[in-house]
């Protein structure tokens, strides 16, 4: 490990110069501090296509993508970056109602199942915490079951329980909710009821318990909390006829999971059409934006004229990310075999690295859906299904690999359960490449298993 520390030291010695003078009044000397990792991150000189060039001048192929929103890759889709261009020169911000939410929400509507009425906000966590607020004032009520190791964005509606302290976090039948950061309360998480995420008796046997209490059900269709754990056959259903049999709306924060596992999203995908859905990332086109969409009669609680909710903001329907939206959308739309090729390339990478990883004896599961995928060092690759069972994940060997492949120019994911996303722009040249560097990163690996 200590070697993979030291070349990554030398060859960014650009990187390691900024860092120590931002950290200096930038704490941590990153903006997200995701994207901070040990010993200190690289700093991007410019980025195209599926790479990004640091400012030392090293390349590397990136499965990051913005943490998601890249579908089509860095500078892409052309068609997006000319319209935002004319918008730059129409307008940058109007703060009066525009006509472009007309254009705008008629490709929501035309793409999201359950997009019957729909609000905008700036991101994916303000999107949540909209459709949160917007199940309590509709339902009068405060508590929200979510699934532990979901993650839901930073609000204090939600970020709770996403990695907590095993020894907080109560027994397997009886979890509590815990605040993921200091400053959420104890009392603010005293308004979340938690499940097991693909345990659909535990599901229901606390549904059942809270269902007089509950605002909403708010879950994922994919739990990309913990890398990408899909739901089991029938877990999905089983959450959506509960909710449906009790009258308690179902939230499905798609900001990870729209536009990325296909074109009806995660509920198009799984054929479960929830009450409300939240979207950000992709739908933006890159630009900043969240949605809000769903029933038309739980969304009226927002009507400014008779609502309860207010849904505002100084930026929020800007032109320029409604442009940029609707601009992503129409690209979508357009490109008519974009998931099935997006698919068949990442089977095909997934498939390369699985093939290495056994001939080196490696142990590990994978998990894939679509053009996203999450690689487990689990002991005898076991399975990971639930937040409990990401706690047995070797940390170590994530981090040799992470460092390993980085050194090789290959730029995966620095959390441990961050996820590799394909874009269009990866191309077999890439994709070759980032093979080459998985054969030397699982020679490290090996290293440290015989070490
Ligand atoms: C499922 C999910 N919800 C919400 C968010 C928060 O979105 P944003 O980072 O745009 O605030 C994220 C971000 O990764 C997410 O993955």
């Amino acid at each position: 490990m200590n070697d993979l520390v030291a070349e990554y030291i030398k060859r960014t010695s650009k990187s390691r110069e900024l860092y120590e003078e931002l950290s200096e009044y930038l704490p941590g000397g990153v903006g997200s501090h995701i994207r901070w990792f040990e010993p200190y991150p690289f700093y991007l000189d410019r980025a195209d296509g599926a790479r990004v060039w640091d400012v030392d001048g090293n390349c590397y192929v990136d499965y990051v993508m913005a943490w998601g929103p890249l579908l089509f890759g860095h500078r892409r889709p052309r068609a997006v970056i000319e319209a935002v261009k004319r918008q730059l020169e129409e307008g940058v911000i109007y703060g009066i109602p525009s006509k472009l939410m007309r254009s705008t929400i008629s490709m929501i509507k035309k793409l999201v199942p359950c997009a019957r009425a729909v609000k905008f906000a700036n991101t994916g966590t303000e999107a949540v915490m909209h459709a949160v607020r917007i199940a309590r004032a509709f339902t009068h009520r405060k508590k929200i079951l979510k699934f532990e190791g979901a993650f839901h964005g930073y609000s204090s509606e939600a970020w709770i329980s996403v990695a907590p302290d095993i020894s907080e976090a109560g027994s397997y039948e009886r979890p509590k909710p815990v605040p993921d950061c200091a400053g959420i309360t104890e009392e603010q998480a005293s308004n979340f009821i938690i499940s097991h995420w693909n345990d659909s008796e535990h599901f229901r046997r606390v549904f059942r318990e809270h269902k007089d209490e509950l605002a909403a059900v708010l879950a994922t269709p994919i739990n990309t909390g913990l890398g990408a754990i899909p739901p089991r056959d029938g877990f999905l259903q089983t959450i959506r006829e509960e909710t449906e049999k009790h009258g308690i709306p179902l939230i499905f924060d798609e900001v990870t999971t729209g536009f990325r596992v296909g074109r009806s999203s995660g509920q198009g995908l799984y054929g479960v059409i929830p009450d409300i859905a939240t979207f950000g990332k992709i739908i933006g086109g890159g630009l900043p934006i969240g949605v809000i969409c769903g029933r038309e009669d739980i969304l009226e609680v927002t009507d400014p004229a008779k609502g309860t909710h207010p849904v505002a903001g100084t930026f929020t329907t800007n032109p320029i990310s409604l442009v940029a939206c609707n601009t992503m959308l129409q690209e979508i739309e357009r490109d008519e075999n974009l998931y099935e090729r997006l698919d068949k390339d990442t089977a095909k990478l997934v498939e390369g690295i699985g093939e290495i990883l056994e001939r080196e004896d490696v142990d590990y599961y994978l998990s894939r859906v679509g053009s996203m995928f999450q690689i487990y060092f689990t002991e005898g690759g076991k399975e990971v299904l639930n937040y409990r069972d990401t706690l047995k994940i070797d940390r170590k060997m994530f981090r040799v690999f992470f460092l390993a492949l980085l050194n090789n120019g290959v730029f995966s994911s620095p959390r441990l359960l961050g996820r590799w996303y394909l874009s269009a722009a990866h191309s077999s040249e890439e994709l070759g490449e980032t093979l080459a560097a998985v054969e030397k990163a699982a020679k490290s690996l090996k290293k440290l298993k015989t070490a």
